[in-house]
């Protein structure tokens, strides 16, 4: 196991698709997988995709913690949403994943990311989402997500199209410094910052 060298916003690799694996189950893909989960854990992120550790392969790996509250702007009522967000997200790899929106609804939240240190912005996303994709043993994963859950894989999934979240933002002026957010709390915005 070793902790990786993390890509940030400006290395080629974060801009470029990355390729499909061909075998999930393959040794040095669970090698790779090992050295992400080491990597995001000592980072403190809560999803990690391989091109951000100069590995331009289509694997990510995230978790959410449970009754994250907040992280996700949504709708009041929406309790697919947060229910997803109470019972939380074990860690997950998806090996060559796809997911397909269930709706056109969009929510904004805010993002940050381990490529993009020390800023934090508003990103809209698709609210609902099925996605599939491959586990280190081969086998399928199938699976439905709202929220927060729903956003960090859209945002995982993004890099391995060579995409950073600031490309999916519609607002800049909500792109901040995270040392700056608590402005943003006086202001009585909820603002819980997400590192990925
Ligand atoms: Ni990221």
């Amino acid at each position: 196991m070793a902790i990786l060298k993390i890509a940030r916003m400006g290395h080629p690799v974060l801009g470029r698709p990355a390729e499909p694996v061909n075998d999930p189950s393959a040794p040095e893909i669970r090698r790779l997988v090992q050295d992400m989960v080491e990597t995001m854990r000592d980072a403190g992120g809560t999803g990690l995709a391989a091109p951000q550790v100069h590995v331009p392969k289509r694997v990510v790996i995230f978790t959410v913690e449970a009754e994250r509250g907040g992280g996700a702007a949504r709708d009041e009522g929406d309790e697919a949403a947060a229910e997803d967000d109470e019972r939380g997200v074990p860690l997950t790899v998806l090996i060559n994943p796809q997911i397909l929106p269930l709706s056109d609804e969009l929510n904004y939240g805010w993002e940050a990311c381990l490529s993009v240190p020390g800023l934090a912005g508003q990103v809209p996303r698709h609210t609902a989402i099925r996605y599939s994709g491959f586990a280190l043993d081969g086998r399928q994963i199938e699976r439905e997500a709202q929220g927060f859950h729903a956003r960090v894989v859209q945002h995982e999934c993004d890099h391995l199209d060579g995409l950073l979240y600031p490309q999916r933002m519609t607002d800049l002026s909500t792109l901040v410094f995270t040392s700056e957010m608590k402005h943003l709390v006086e202001s009585g915005e909820p603002v819980p910052p997400i590192e990925e």
